[in-house]
C-alpha cells in the first residue's frame, strides 16, 4: 500500500527533453512496521541521488557524481536539516490525525517540493505539496505565493502558514531561486551519466493462452519513452491496455503494453509488432513471433519431457540406493555380530535377555492367545 501511495504522487509524467527536474519526497508513517518512521529522498530527472532514514539517521549520496559536486560538509547539513524535519513532520501528521479526530492506526504523511528547469527556455517552476494518507492535504499556489487547503480540515494549517509572510517569502526565494540553483549544478555534475541512453530488454508474455499478450521492455533510461502495438503500419489501440513507467531498483525503468488478441487468428498474429522508442533514439521494432513468447504455461509442456525422461533415473536411483543400504546393513550387521560375538565373552551377557522381547516375540507368534 505503501509504495502504491508513493508512486500515486509521485506521478512520473514524461517531460521533454530539455526540462529537468529535482524533486524531494518526505514521508512520515505511523504504525507501518518495518518500515522507517520518516524517509527522505530526492530525485534529478527521476534518479535519486539521496536518502535519509530515521533508522540510520544519515543523509547519503546515491550517486557517485553527487560526491563531486557538493564538499563533505554539505551531506553534514543535509543530515542536520532531514533530521529537523523528521520532528517537524511529525508534528504536522499529528495535527492532520486531530483534523480527522483520528489517535491511532496506520497513517501516512507526504511532502513533495522541488523545482522544474527548462534548459532552453531557462523557464523555472517551483512547487510543493502535503498529501495525508494518500490524499491531496495542502498545497503551494507558485501564483500568489500562498497554501491553498485541499480538504477543508486542512484550513486551519493553511491560515496559520498563510500568516507567517517571512516563511512564505523564503520558500518563495528557495523554490524559484535556490532549487534550480541546485538543479543546474546537479545536472552540470552528474550530465554525462544523466544524458546517458541505455536501451531495453523487450519480451513478449502471456499468463495463460486466452489471456492478453505483454510486451515488456525492462533496463531502459532515461523514462521518456514511448511503447505501442503496430500492425500494418498503423498504431493498434483497440484491446491495448498500457502500463505506467515504473522505477527498477538499479535506476532503470520498465513498462509494458498488453493486446487481446484473443480474437485474432493465430496465423495473424505474426501481422503485430511491439515498438518501443527512447525520446530522441530509433525506435525499436520486435515482431510478435509465437515461439518468442514466454508463458509459465509453455514452460509446464517443457517440464512434461524432461520429468519423462527424469522420472525413471530418480526411482532407479532411489531403488539402488535401497538395495544399497540394505546390502550395507545387512554387512554391518554381520561384521558387527562376528565382533560382538568375539566380544561376548569379555563384555556383552545381556543381547538377547531384554525382558521386553520376549512377550513381543511370543505375540508375534501367537496373534491368536
Ligand atoms: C472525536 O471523537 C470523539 C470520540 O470518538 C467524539 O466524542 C468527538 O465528538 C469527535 N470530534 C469530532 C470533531 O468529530
Ligand atoms: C501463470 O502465472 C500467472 C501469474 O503468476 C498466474 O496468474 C496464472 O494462473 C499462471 N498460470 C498457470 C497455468 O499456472
Ligand atoms: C479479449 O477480447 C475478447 C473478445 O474479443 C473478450 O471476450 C475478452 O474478455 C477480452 N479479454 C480481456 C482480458 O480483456
Amino acid at each position: 500500500m505503501l509504495i502504491f501511495i508513493f508512486l500515486l504522487l509521485m506521478e512520473i509524467h514524461s517531460t521533454a527533453a530539455v526540462t529537468h527536474t529535482l524533486k524531494h519526497f518526505y514521508t512520515t508513517s505511523s504504525q507501518v512496521t518495518n518500515f522507517p518512521q520518516f524517509v527522505a529522498v530526492g530525485l534529478v530527472d527521476d534518479v535519486q541521488i539521496d536518502y535519509y532514514d530515521s533508522n540510520t539517521q544519515r543523509c547519503e549520496p546515491k550517486q557517485n557524481w553527487m560526491k563531486d559536486v557538493v564538499d563533505p560538509q554539505y551531506w553534514e547539513m543535509k543530515t542536520g536539516s532531514c533530521l529537523c524535519a523528521q520532528w517537524t513532520f511529525k508534528a504536522d501528521m499529528e495535527i492532520a490525525k486531530q483534523c480527522f479526530n483520528q489517535t491511532e492506526g496506520v497513517h501516512i504523511f507526504q511532502r513533495m517540493y522541488g523545482c522544474e528547469w527548462n534548459d532552453e527556455t531557462e523557464e523555472v517552476t517551483g512547487y510543493e505539496q502535503y498529501g495525508y494518507d494518500g490524499e491531496d492535504w495542502i498545497k503551494w499556489n507558485v501564483k500568489v505565493n500562498r497554501w491553498i487547503a485541499a480538504k477543508q480540515q486542512a484550513e486551519i494549517t493553511t491560515n496559520q502558514w498563510n500568516n507567517d509572510r517571512v516563511e512564505l517569502a523564503r520558500k518563495n526565494n528557495y523554490l524559484n531561486q535556490e532549487c534550480p540553483a541546485w538543479l543546474k549544478k546537479f545536472v552540470d555534475s552528474g550530465r554525462s551519466s544523466l544524458m546517458r541512453t541505455d536501451l531495453p530488454s523487450v519480451s513478449f508474455l502471456q499468463k495463460s493462452f486466452s489471456s492478453p499478450v505483454s510486451c515488456h521492455a525492462t533496463g531502459f533510461y532515461p523514462n521518456r519513452a514511448e511503447m505501442f502495438w503496430r500492425k500494418d503500419g498503423e498504431e493498434v489501440h483497440d484491446g491495448v491496455v498500457k502500463g505506467e513507467i515504473l522505477p527498477n531498483n538499479d535506476g532503470t525503468f520498465q513498462m509494458s503494453v498488453d493486446i487481446n488478441l484473443s480474437s485474432v487468428a493465430p496465423e495473424d498474429w505474426s501481422k503485430y509488432e511491439c515498438v518501443f522508442q527512447l525520446s530522441g533514439v530509433k525506435e525499436e521494432i520486435h515482431r510478435l513471433e509465437k515461439t518468442r513468447i514466454r508463458s509459465n504455461e509453455s514452460n509446464i509442456m517443457m517440464i512434461i519431457p524432461v520429468a519423462a525422461v527424469v522420472a525413471p533415473i530418480v526411482v532407479l536411483c532411489v531403488l539402488g540406493g535401497i538395495v544399497f543400504i540394505y546390502y550395507q546393513k545387512k554387512n554391518q550387521t554381520k561384521t558387527r555380530s562376528q565382533e560382538t560375538a568375539s566380544l561376548s565373552v569379555m563384555t556383552d551377557d545381556s543381547q538377547g535377555s531384554n525382558p521386553s522381547d520376549k512377550p513381543l516375540l511370543r505375540r508375534k507368534a501367537n496373534p491368536n492367545s
